[in-house]
């Protein structure tokens, strides 16, 4: 099991591995509609930070998929790090950097950055703690460049209630191994921080097995 900095479980999903390459069949299944909606919505051009890469399939995918775009991917987990790195080296991809090992839990993670076009993260905020999200938010929200867009992806609530019996299920199990983790609520949490570090909502689209992508942009000046 991996720990963080505080010697908290840091959740993984499952994964298999070939050397340092690690598997994991959930990224198999939705990284091409998740790049569909990311090709939609992001920029065109420019730096991505990716949050939370884990096996680094998706910044793999999305690299292929967009050569115009410099990816920085990252994970507090050193073997999702090795396998990031791995994944990068074995597509040859030259528009992915080294991976770093930020916890955007940790305050001013941001610091670390030049400001930058896009930030990505997907399926990280409600495996673990709501600091994450705050974390994850505010610190896209300080390192994007003006009309730069964050992007989410995952399970969300709507107005105080699940979307869908699996996501309920995924909830409680979620909080059986850590009470501080959970289905983020996209209205009454998520959207509301955003709008606080001067994120506006850009666009929800549904994903398969009820998941959503959320994009945000950065405001051009507070208003
Ligand atoms: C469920 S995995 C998802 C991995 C990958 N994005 C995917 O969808 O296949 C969650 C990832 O978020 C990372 N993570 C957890 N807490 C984090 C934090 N505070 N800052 C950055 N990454 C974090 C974990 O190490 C893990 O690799």
């Amino acid at each position: 099991m991996s720990k963080d900095r505080n010697g908290e479980e840091i959740a993984l999903e499952a994964r298999t591995a070939t050397a340092a390459r690690m598997f994991s069949p959930s990224a198999a299944r939705n990284r091409a509609p998740i790049a569909e909606v990311f090709l939609k919505y992001m920029p065109g051009s420019g730096t991505i930070v990716e949050v939370g890469s884990g096996t680094g399939e998706h910044v793999a995918h999305l690299a292929a998929a967009a050569r115009s775009l410099s990816f920085l991917p990252g994970d507090p987990d050193e073997a999702s790090r090795a396998s990031i790195a791995a994944w990068t080296a074995f597509h040859q991809l030259t528009n992915v950097a080294p991976p770093h090992a930020i916890d955007v839990a940790t305050s001013g993670w941001q610091a670390a950055f030049s400001p930058c076009e896009g930030v990505v993260s997907i399926n990280m905020i409600h495996i673990a703690p709501f600091a994450a999200a705050r974390g994850l938010i505010e610190g896209a929200a300080a390192l994007l460049k003006p009309e730069g867009r964050l992007f989410l992806y995952g399970p969300f609530r709507r107005n105080g209630a699940h979307t869908a019996p699996s996501n309920e299920a995924f909830d409680a199990s979620l909080k059986s191994r850590n009470p501080a983790w959970g289905v983020r609520d996209l209205d009454i949490e998520i959207i509301p921080l955003a709008a606080a570090s001067g994120l506006s909502l850009v666009a929800i689209e549904e994903m398969p097995a009820n998941n959503l992508s959320v994009v945000f942009e950065k405001r051009l000046r507070a208003i």
